[in-house]
């Protein structure tokens, strides 16, 4: 009875350290007619009586269209994909867009319906489906240049097609707004839409600004009827303020003392730096690792505030730049010489207006002014006088192998242009190279539990002397934290591997004492009950996770193996079919399936 499920534990041994920025996402299909609904007053559209114009160019940036609806971004087309011998079709039926794979030489097919799109589609697009209400990624992207449909590059080389990639809270945060809390204890399930408003939203860089605009009704109105050349009326929306029809520039110029006294609404460039910056950060910036701060959700921070309150960012240090390689723009900017001469001056602002796209054909004249703001004219006179474009030399486009999250522009503004190709997205650093924080001024901040977090990630990926580094930070947050149950399912984790089993059960059995949800303890907990022959208690340990993450397959593989172990066919039977509806493709499932039917039963994958 013990046998074979020692063979499977030693095989699923798996533990995933809650750390990183990691948020969650997802959705249902009845949660997108909520969304088209939801958009009256807490989108951009609360903003586009008064700021009509801003309103107007910003909705066809990129950021405005980071995402939706898929019936509204829909892309059709199909593809063969070599590695695992599936043909992908993406393809519309009745106001319903589908994701269709088939592996003809097995007879395997099966379909997904698509609910929302990420990504504007300058560069590519992705898709998100829901399985019982867990939301997940497409493993295939839409790659905008190409104009082909293809396989995401960190899925080229699967066999199997991963159709269990939870889509975070982290994805939709980045990409659309009012993202949601996931349900408790879950990664990707939601009690409603997974956000509220496609696309970022003006509030996203602005906040929410309670009041703002209503409360100078008045001044507005009398500032108006007493100047003839007054602003024409507008449309006024909804809100209620009749004001609403006046033109906010034209006022500014009458009464701008007044108006000036609003401080409901954020205006970034007016911010302290650092939380200036902290709004751009959020979406454009992940680092090597990132720690969420105890009970804080990047999904939570709202313009104005510190973005250091809700997470650390480190970077592996050690791993010199120099050749052009997948950096964030913030990091590539904070290398060049502009913005370390400049400090706070400088900043995305420096160049970017959010609410407009320059067109292609007025691009070099104005980023040419954003730089001669600094260098002055007099430079541009003897400096290449007879080039209009600065950044064609100074900040050139750079091959970029992802379709997403690689920088294109070199934002490191080199003397000498760097034309090398860039590397794909990868851990980076050397082995042993200490982490660093980002920005650099936020050292201080660091505590012993981001390092322990943060190595424990870094080990998760393999980097070398990661695992060391985590053990000796662990030990020591434990000893300052000691109810953090992160950190104790983590080091629980560690005296796992080292196989101090009582140890380890002691470290899970009290983060599960302080959080009952805790997936990777009750886990990991588990296995150490099912290795030691108490199957009942594994699986009771296991039902809890499984049911909050069931398309975590080796948690139902788990469950599957042990009531085979004890003699309960069907019930096993049951449980590799639930990981099954996850994960279709996967080939130790499907194996277990059919050992299950067999006579005698063989209780392995
Ligand atoms: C009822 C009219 C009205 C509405 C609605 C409105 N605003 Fe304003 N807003 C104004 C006026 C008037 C000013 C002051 C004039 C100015 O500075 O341009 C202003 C100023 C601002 C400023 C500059 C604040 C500063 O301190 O520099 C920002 C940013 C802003 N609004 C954003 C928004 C956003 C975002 C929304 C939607 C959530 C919005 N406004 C909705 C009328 C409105
Ligand atoms: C809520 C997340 C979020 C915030 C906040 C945010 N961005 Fe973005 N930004 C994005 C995403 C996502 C994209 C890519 C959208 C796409 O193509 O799908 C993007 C794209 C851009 C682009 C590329 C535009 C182009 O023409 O290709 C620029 C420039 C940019 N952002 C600047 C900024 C600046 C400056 C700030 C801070 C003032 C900022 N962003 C804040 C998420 C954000
Ligand atoms: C930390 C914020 C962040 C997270 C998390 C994030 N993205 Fe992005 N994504 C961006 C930004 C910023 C860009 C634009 C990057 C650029 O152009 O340099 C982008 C670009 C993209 C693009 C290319 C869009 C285009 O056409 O320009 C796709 C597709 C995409 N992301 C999909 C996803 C998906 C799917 C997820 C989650 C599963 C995700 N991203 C998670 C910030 C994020
Ligand atoms: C990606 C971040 C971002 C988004 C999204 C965004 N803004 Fe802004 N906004 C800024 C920044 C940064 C400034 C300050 C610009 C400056 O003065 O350098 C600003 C300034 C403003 C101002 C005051 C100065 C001016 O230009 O009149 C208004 C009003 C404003 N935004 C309205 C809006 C409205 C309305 C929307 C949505 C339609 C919006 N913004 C979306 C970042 C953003
Ligand atoms: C906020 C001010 C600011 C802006 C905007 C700015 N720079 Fe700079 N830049 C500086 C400062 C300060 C230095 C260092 C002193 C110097 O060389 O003038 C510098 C240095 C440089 C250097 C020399 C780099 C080196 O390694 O020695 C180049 C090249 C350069 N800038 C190009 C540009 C280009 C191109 C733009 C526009 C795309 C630009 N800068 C925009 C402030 C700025
Ligand atoms: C010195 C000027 C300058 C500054 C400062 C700057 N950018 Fe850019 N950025 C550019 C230029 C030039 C492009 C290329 C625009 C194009 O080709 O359409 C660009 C492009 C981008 C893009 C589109 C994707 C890409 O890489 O081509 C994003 C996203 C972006 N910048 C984000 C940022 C963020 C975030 C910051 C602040 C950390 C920032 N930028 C600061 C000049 C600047
Ligand atoms: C044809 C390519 C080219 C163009 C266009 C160009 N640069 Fe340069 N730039 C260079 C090279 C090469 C150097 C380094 C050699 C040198 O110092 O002249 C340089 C040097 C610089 C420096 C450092 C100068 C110093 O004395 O340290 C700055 C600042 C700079 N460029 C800014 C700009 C700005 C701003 C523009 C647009 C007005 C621009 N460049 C246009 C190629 C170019």
């Amino acid at each position: 009875m013990m046998r074979p499920w020692t063979i499977v534990a030693a095989s699923f041994l798996t533990a995933v350290v809650g750390v990183g920025a990691a948020a969650q996402t997802p959705t249902q299909t009845q949660t997108q007619i909520q969304m088209k609904t939801a958009t009256g007053q807490t989108g951009s559209e609360a903003c586009s009586g008064c700021h009509s114009e801003i309103y107007q160019s910003y909705s066809k940036t990129v950021m405005a269209k980071a995402s939706g609806l898929a019936v509204d971004g829909l892309m059709t087309g199909e593809f063969n994909d070599n590695s695992s011998g599936v043909h992908y079709r993406v393809h519309k039926q009745d106001e319903h867009v589908w994701m269709h794979y088939e592996r003809q030489s097995e007879k395997f097919r099966g379909q997904n319906e698509l609910l929302y799109f990420i990504g504007s589609g300058r560069k590519g697009r992705s898709y998100l489906f829901s399985v019982q209400g867990f939301l997940f990624e497409t493993p295939i992207n839409w790659y905008s240049q190409e104009g082909r449909w293809g396989m995401t590059p960190a899925y080229f080389e699967a066999r199997e097609i991963p159709l269990n990639l939870p889509a975070f809270t982290d994805c939709m945060n980045c990409h659309s707004s009012g993202p949601q809390p996931p349900l408790p204890g879950m990664e990707n399930k939601f009690a409603g839409a997974p956000f509220t408003h496609a696309g970022i939203t003006c509030q996203r860089c602005h906040g929410a600004g309670e009041g703002h605009g209503a409360g100078t009704a008045p001044i507005l109105e009398s500032d108006i009827s007493n100047d003839s050349s007054s602003p024409n009326p507008s449309s006024s929306t909804s809100s209620g303020a009749n004001s609403a029809n006046a033109n906010p520039s034209g006022a500014r110029a009458s009464s701008s003392d007044a108006l000036g006294a609003d401080s409901s609404m954020v205006n970034p460039a007016k911010l302290p730096p650092d939380r200036r910056d902290g709004i751009c950060m959020e979406c454009h910036f992940e680092g090597t690792v990132a720690v969420n701060q105890p009970g804080k959700r990047l999904y939570q921070f709202q313009p104005g505030e510190r973005l250091s309150d809700y997470i650390h960012y480190f970077l592996l240090s050690g791993n010199q730049p120099e050749t052009a390689r997948a950096l964030s723009q913030v990091e590539a900017l904070s290398l060049s010489e502009c913005k370390r001469r400049s400090g706070d001056k400088m900043w995305c602002g420096s160049c970017h207006d959010p609410h407009t796209e320059p067109a292609a054909e007025k691009k070099a004249a104005y980023y040419r002014g954003k730089c001669l703001n600094c260098h002055g004219e007099q430079f541009a006179v003897k400096h290449h006088p007879d080039k209009l474009d600065c950044t064609q030399c100074h900040m050139p486009a750079l091959p970029s192998r992802d379709v997403a999250h690689t920088e294109s522009t070199d934002h490191r503004i080199l003397r000498y242009p760097n034309t090398l190709p860039l590397p794909r997205l990868q851990v980076r650093g050397t082995e042993g190279a200490p982490l660093v924080s980002f920005p650099d001024k936020d050292a201080p901040l660091a505590t012993t539990r981001d390092f322990a977090l943060a190595w424990e990630t870094l080990a998760q990926k393999n980097v070398e002397g990661a695992a060391h580094r985590a053990e000796q930070y662990l030990r020591k947050a434990v000893a300052e934290r000691p109810d953090d149950p992160v950190l104790l399912a983590a080091l629980g984790f560690v005296e796992q591997k080292h196989g101090s089993e009582k140890e380890a059960r002691e470290l899970y059995e009290r983060a599960l004492q302080i959080d009952p949800l805790a997936n990777e303890a009750a886990t990991d907990l588990g296995i150490l009950e099912a290795r030691s022959g108490n199957l009942q208690r594994a699986v009771e340990l296991w039902l809890g996770p499984f049911k909050r993450a069931p398309y975590r397959s080796a948690i139902g593989m788990n469950l599957a193996m042990a009531f085979c172990a004890a003699g309960q066919r069907q019930v096993a039977q049951k449980y590799v079919q639930q990981v099954l509806e996850f994960n279709p493709d996967y080939l130790k499932g499907k194996q277990l399936l059919a050992h299950l039917k067999e006579e005698p039963v063989q209780c392995k994958p």
